[in-house]
């Protein structure tokens, strides 16, 4: 890729001029370093968020209720290992190694979705996670798939079209649930009323307190600002919910006749802010399975490491 060197003033204006008119930069091409900075930012955070989001559902795997219910549930959580594997090929066309990156998440100085701090109580959360936070996800990353940076954006269209199949199938377990019996239908309600305002939040600040969007916008890395998502994701879920038989948790919730938007309440931002900085139910959790995951497998990284120095010894070898 090329270096950083900083540009002169009109490469600034060129290139603000080039991503402006929904131009694509790809890694070979000159871009402001705080262009890429703010890009191996976002897609970092993302590639993390989709790792330690297969840890909520991947504890349901062996309590899953039937064969089928299993199979589908293990295929979702191994497509996000893939999605982080894609995001963290993305964050490498920018120069900085997967290994650093990996070691920042260790460090716990890596930001992921706050979604995820939450912990999953019963096998409806399954299902409300798929259908909320997959949900969310997709009225997220659809955008980005038309994102000014080349690598990013094609690896959101590959991941949308499994994103649409993980929100599928939440939304067909949890309906299985609510036409099922009471107690299966106060199942999927609890879910529901635990993973409502997290999944509202996870778009972000409102947009007066988001420090990213401005410029983000402006380099098309952000098309839409998170209010804008917030309320495109609330406008659809509502309507999915009533096909549920399920309430939404938000004695405040009412459409606005003049917008033509579902109006919520009042978001608990004190609790979003606290769970970004690591205070949330399960933020200690998550972390500490991530680094036993990794020391357990660091025999797989050894043994790809040796094997990859006498395959380059016997290369030589031949070559002598
Ligand atoms: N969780 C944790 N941190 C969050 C957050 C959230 N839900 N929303 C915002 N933040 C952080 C930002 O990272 C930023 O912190 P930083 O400066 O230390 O990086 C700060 O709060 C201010 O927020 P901004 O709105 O200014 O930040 P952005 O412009 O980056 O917008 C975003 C936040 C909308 C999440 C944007 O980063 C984005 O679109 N990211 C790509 C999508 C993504 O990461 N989704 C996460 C879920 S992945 C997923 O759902 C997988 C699926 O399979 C389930």
């Amino acid at each position: 890729m090329q270096s950083m060197e900083a540009g002169s003033q009109g490469d600034l204006d060129a290139f603000d001029r080039h991503v402006g008119a929904d131009g694509k930069v790809e890694p070979q091409d000159w871009m402001p370093a705080a262009y890429a900075k703010t890009l191996v930012r976002q897609i970092s955070q993302h590639a993390h968020s989709e790792i330690i989001g297969m840890q909520p559902e991947g504890n349901w795997i062996s309590r899953a209720p039937s064969l089928r219910r299993k199979v589908i549930l293990m295929a979702k959580v191994q497509d996000e290992a893939g999605h982080g594997l894609y995001l963290y090929s993305a964050a490498e066309t920018l120069g900085v190694s997967r290994d650093e990156l990996e070691q920042q998440l260790l460090d716990g100085t890596a930001k992921y979705s706050s979604i995820f701090n939450y912990p999953t109580l019963t096998w409806a959360d399954v299902g409300a996670i798929g259908w909320l936070v997959d949900g969310a996800a997709i009225v997220n990353q659809i955008p980005i798939c038309r994102c000014s940076y080349g690598p990013y954006a094609r690896a959101m269209v590959r991941i949308c079209k499994e994103e649409s199949f993980h929100q599928r199938q939440g939304f067909e377990l949890m309906m299985a649930l609510s036409k099922g019996t009471d107690a299966q239908k106060r199942m999927a309600q609890d879910a529901l009323n635990r993973w409502w305002w997290p999944s509202v939040m996870m778009f972000g600040p409102p947009d007066g307190e988001s420090v990213h969007s401005m410029q983000n916008m402006a380099w098309r890395i952000k098309l839409f600002s998170n209010d804008e998502l917030r309320q495109k994701f609330i406008d659809m879920t509502v309507k999915q919910a009533e096909a549920l038989g399920l309430t939404i948790p938000d004695p405040d919730l009412r459409f606005d006749e003049a917008s033509g938007h579902w109006q919520v309440g009042e978001i608990d931002w004190d609790e979003f802010w606290s769970v970004v900085k690591g205070h949330g139910p399960c933020n200690r959790q998550r972390l500490a399975h991530r680094r036993d995951a990794h020391e357990a497998g660091a025999w797989v990284r050894e043994a790809a490491v040796a094997f990859a120095a006498k395959e380059r010894a016997r290369s030589a070898r031949k070559a002598a």
